[in-house]
């Protein structure tokens, strides 16, 4: 089927994707030559002993961008997200971020999880500026940090709560109100609203997508809703269930500003839904007959 979506086919990405030669090349020789790009990855490969959890990754996320990753469950979007993160390292391949090799965690990238592990004694404003305590930030600075995140996320005034006190969609906003205190480059969020109920999910999307046009991160969004893809993304890589990494990306055509609710029964918003509900169907039906 004719996708005008669909801009990619495959793990090899053209032209987005490097030779051989280059992705054998040292890690400063790649550096130089991307630095346009907030994130690249050069035929990166993870194992967990013999278990091959993606095989052969490529592909960049420029500057702004926000790419919501899509794919059935085990097929390597948390795994890649955690290489990005710098919480593993590629079995073979290079992960590049701002044109830097990634080895370790750093305060550039952030991590939104499913459950926001907040810390129960400490207040709100405790655990959003707990990074910041960390590197010796003075409290006047923890004070404001944590006023304008709050401001951001549509908290205003509960700095001085505890987690225990908060809604789950509340406990989310602090959560990624945290992430933005330390000003990353680049936001990862592994299922970040799986845990909260629908309109409240909505609300996170449109928020995100807020704050996103004030601070301009790159952000990866990891979900297993389609329509979370399509309204997230501006681009969506969706990941083969049968090939571990193994993905083809679709561009999202939406009107700017993109968090407008409306945006969500655009005829583009819609058809792409659709395409990609049909293509993820086609994979499992077809999965499921193999022997
Ligand atoms: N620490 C680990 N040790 C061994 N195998 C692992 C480990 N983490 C993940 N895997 C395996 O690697 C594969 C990819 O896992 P991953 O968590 O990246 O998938 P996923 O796409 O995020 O899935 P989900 O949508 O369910 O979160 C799976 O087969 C999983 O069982
Ligand atoms: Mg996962």
């Amino acid at each position: 089927m004719l996708n005008r979506f669909k801009t990619r086919h495959g793990w090899t990405g053209e032209p987005w994707g490097v030779s051989e030669a280059a992705a054998n090349a040292p890690p400063q020789d790649q550096t130089a030559s991307v630095p346009e790009k907030m994130i690249q990855l050069d035929s990166v490969s993870v194992a967990y002993d013999d278990k091959v959890a993606v095989s052969d990754v490529s592909f960049r996320i420029g500057k702004n961008e926000i790419v919501s990753f899509l794919g059935a469950s085990g097929c390597g979007k948390s795994t890649i997200l955690n290489v990005i993160a710098g919480f593993i390292q590629p079995t073979s391949g290079y992960a590049f971020v701002s044109g830097k090799q990634i080895t370790s965690p750093g305060p550039d990238r952030a991590v939104v999880f499913q459950s926001n592990a907040l810390f129960n004694w400490l207040t709100v404003a405790g655990n959003i500026t707990y990074s910041l305590k960390c590197r010796g930030a003075p409290a006047s600075e923890r004070a404001s940090t944590a006023r304008d995140m709050l401001q951001l996320v549509g908290l205003a005034g509960i700095g001085e709560k505890y987690p225990y006190q908060l809604s789950g969609g509340m406990r989310q906003r602090v959560g990624l109100a945290r992430a933005l205190a330390a000003k990353p480059d680049v936001i990862l969020m592994d299922e970040p609203f799986a845990a909260v109920d629908v309109q409240t999910r909505e609300t996170l999307q449109e928020e995100v997508l807020k704050i996103q046009d004030k601070t301009n991160s790159t952000i990866i969004c990891i979900t297993h809703s389609i329509d979370e893809a399509v309204f997230m993304g501006s681009r969506i890589f969706l990941f083969s269930s049968k090939e571990p990494g193994r993905h083809e990306e679709y561009v999202v055509d939406l009107p700017s500003p993109r968090w407008k609710p409306e945006n969500r029964i655009h005829p583009n918003f819609l058809s792409l839904r659709n395409e990609l509900y049909l293509k993820m169907r086609g994979d499992s039906a077809h999965e499921t007959v193999l022997p």
